[in-house]
């Protein structure tokens, strides 16, 4: 039997869990979890936290604590989180802890033994006031590239990554000082000795094709990797007497410490067969993440482990997009942010993992806001799924109360109908499930739950007087009930649950005929005053209150214009068809994508018009990476005047919507390129 062992992104123990994390990587894993043990696969669920690197010590030393204090409030909290959003562990665990410590240090000598490992004198940063070496964020500074205020290997403006020795005017984050430069003896991981096998790694695994072309790109440009800090926090290098190994070196290794902690059958998922075969059929071995750690988890980790020789490798990495919140990126030190400990006071946690899945693509990024939340609870989960559900149990407790269980053979062709919808749906679903689309597993759902309600309404069992026949349809409806639970489950079980209760029955899909409980509203519907109220606890940032001002007295202010238009007796703009007829607008294919050095903004495109190649320059850089726009068809404004922007020519215009999350205009169905649109 195929064995599955699915990990789960390592939090950080500095901060608690927010909507962004459960959406990307915690919800998507455990519908996946818990639809694979309902089929009765074997599955693991591995994760933990990730207590090591240097935002730890500085909370700490912030706080004047020490590391441990706060990776243990911290440990707990992210655990209660998950709890809390019913995310289910077979093993959780700690990076600071010896298993995980003895085995990332016998991780590290077998890297060492295989020639992976070599030392290099460098040159750091060093404080001579706190005496000591600044590692990554002990140091800060200026940008080089966009000169924005930058971290020591990050800059927040930008989003690049950075050298701490790339900072211009550095200095120490605890003394201001400015550091000097000082020589140490660093280890490196030879990564760059791995493209080839990574490269055929990366093809012959299941990784989604967005996937792969990001990490073939980032192979591209393998350099190698220096995997010491001259710190005390942080798993020991055996070879060294006072350094640390890099956190990114170690905390992949949890994923298999914490599955040590299960006992022999770790060796069950993670060592190679005897005949040193790796990525076989028999074990499937899938990181969920957030997409910000895509590289670490289709080149590095894999690198680490092809390197070492022992393990198994990835199969795939599932990586979720970002969330925004109310249109805005989060932002925990703005406070733009909505806690899981907070959502969860006021609304059970079933919602959030089904607004979460059903509002876009895993991979795509997407937007809470609390009115689209609200609306999709209510007309679609309430007004469907738990209108069905609800009529179907009231009426048969009602007549028998109990679900009549009749001879299947019996039933009338409409019925028998019904019930196939409902085989066709479990097969639809598995395949959407199977493929991580989550979102589309649920609109079938949905999609049964609507024919379910259609029946109902024809068959108009309130007027059936032959008793037989009622007997059918309620039991039609109830296979139709059973089905929702079934495949609802890994989405929402707590809402699943309470429905099986009432129906006195297991999770599977037959019909036992047992008594039924006396029906209650499992799906409860979110009130306007109720959003109102947790909207004005929950979204507090001080910015945001600000530009709601502002945009209320933007509104006004059009508003008084319009007014004083329409009084004049002036109407709005309008421009006829022959206008809109002057604007060439195709169906163009992105060819290749780049950035446009030193521009924030910009990407630069070479589309495919259908006659000729374009080179087009648009603004959607940080919402799209340029190697996901490769293959996508898009909008392209043809008979635009060429243009400069940060001296690239564009000739030509992409359409995109939206302010804060922009999204490109795609056609809705595979039209050829160059289709002309009117
Ligand atoms: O980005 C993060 O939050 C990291 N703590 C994730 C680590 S995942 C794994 F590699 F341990
Ligand atoms: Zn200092």
């Amino acid at each position: 039997m195929k064995k599955y062992l699915i990990t789960t992104a390592l939090a950080y123990t500095n901060g608690p869990l927010h909507l962004g994390h459960a959406r990307s990587t915690y919800i998507p894993a455990d519908i996946m979890k818990k639809y694979l043990k309902l089929k009765g696969e074997d599955i693991i669920h591995i994760g933990g936290t990730d207590n090591h690197g240097v935002p730890i010590t500085l909370t700490a030393e912030k706080e004047g604590v020490k590391p441990e204090d706060i990776v243990n409030k911290y440990h707990n909290e992210i655990k209660r989180d998950l709890d809390n959003l019913n995310v289910e562990f077979d093993s959780y665990g700690k990076t600071h802890s010896d298993i995980h410590i003895e085995t990332a240090q016998e991780f590290y000598k077998k890297l060492k033994e295989n020639g992976y490992i070599y030392e290099k004198d460098i040159e750091q940063f060093y404080c001579p006031k706190c005496d000591r070496f600044l590692a990554d964020r002990y140091v800060e500074g200026t940008c080089p590239f966009c000169g924005g205020e930058a971290r020591g290997d990050h800059c927040e403006v930008c989003g690049r990554h950075l050298e701490p020795t790339e900072l211009i005017n550095p200095y120490c984050i605890n003394c201001n000082t400015t550091p000097e430069l000082r020589k140490t003896t660093h280890r490196f991981f030879k990564l760059s000795a791995l493209s080839d096998d990574l490269k055929n790694y990366v093809e012959s695994s299941d990784m989604p094709e967005h996937v792969k072309n990001m990490a073939y790109s980032w192979i591209k440009e393998l350099h190698d990797w220096d995997i010491s800090r001259d710190i005390k926090w942080g798993v020991p290098i055996p070879d060294s007497e006072n350094q640390v190994m890099y956190v990114w070196l170690e905390a992949p290794i949890g994923y298999i410490s914490f599955t040590k902690q299960l006992g022999d059958v770790w060796k069950d998922y993670w060592l190679k067969k005897d005949n040193g075969d790796s990525n076989t059929d028999d074990v499937k071995i899938w990181h969920f993440i957030g997409k910000d750690i895509t590289v670490h988890h289709s080149v590095f980790w894999p690198g680490m482990l092809i390197a070492n020789g022992d393990y198994n490798l990835p199969s795939s990495v599932i990586s979720g997009g970002y969330l925004t919140l109310e249109g805005r990126k989060m932002s925990t030190s703005k406070k733009w942010v909505v806690w899981v400990d907070d959502f969860v006071k006021y609304f059970d946690s079933d919602y959030l993992r089904y607004f979460l899945m059903v509002n876009a693509p895993l991979n795509r990024d997407c937007d809470f806001s609390f009115d689209e939340f609200q609306k999709r609870i209510n007309t679609e989960l309430i007004a469907i799924i738990g209108n069905f559900t609800h009529r179907a149990l009231v009426f048969s407790h009602r007549k028998f109360k109990a679900i009549p269980v009749v001879d299947e053979d019996s039933l009338k062709e409409e019925d028998k109908e019904l019930i196939s919808k409902c085989k066709e749906t479990v097969e639809k679903v598995d395949k959407h499930i199977m493929e991580f689309n989550f979102k589309d597993a649920i609109m079938d759902i949905i999609h049964l739950a609507k024919e379910g309600n259609n029946y109902f309404q024809k068959m108009e069992p309130w007027t059936v007087e032959d008793e037989n026949r009622l007997k059918e349809i309620l039991y039609t409806c109830a296979i139709v009930v059973k089905h929702i639970i079934y495949l609802l489950y890994p989405f929402m079980p707590n809402k699943t649950m309470k429905l099986l209760d009432l129906m006195n029955e297991e999770l599977d899909l037959e019909i036992r005929g047992n008594d039924l409980k006396k029906p209650k509203v499992v799906f409860t519907k979110i009130e306007d005053d109720q959003i109102k109220m947790v909207k004005g606890k929950l979204l507090k940032s001080e910015e945001a209150k600000e530009k709601k001002k502002k945009k209320k007295e933007n509104k006004n202010n059009k508003e008084k214009e319009k007014n004083e238009k329409t009084k004049k007796g002036d109407s709005m703009d309008l421009i006829s068809i022959d206008d809109f007829a002057k604007i060439e607008l195709r169906v163009a294919q992105i060819l290749e994508a780049e950035e446009v050095p030193k521009s924030k903004k910009l990407l630069k495109l070479i589309v495919d018009i259908g006659d000729e190649k374009r080179q087009v320059v648009a603004g959607i850089k940080g919402h799209y990476e340029p190697e996901e726009l490769v293959g996508k068809k898009i909008v392209l404004v043809c008979n635009l005047k060429p243009a400069k922007l940060c001296g690239v020519e564009s000739q030509g215009m992409i359409l995109a919507a939206g302010d804060e999350v922009v999204a490109l205009l795609t056609p809705d169905k595979d039209v050829p390129v160059g289709s002309k649109i009117c």
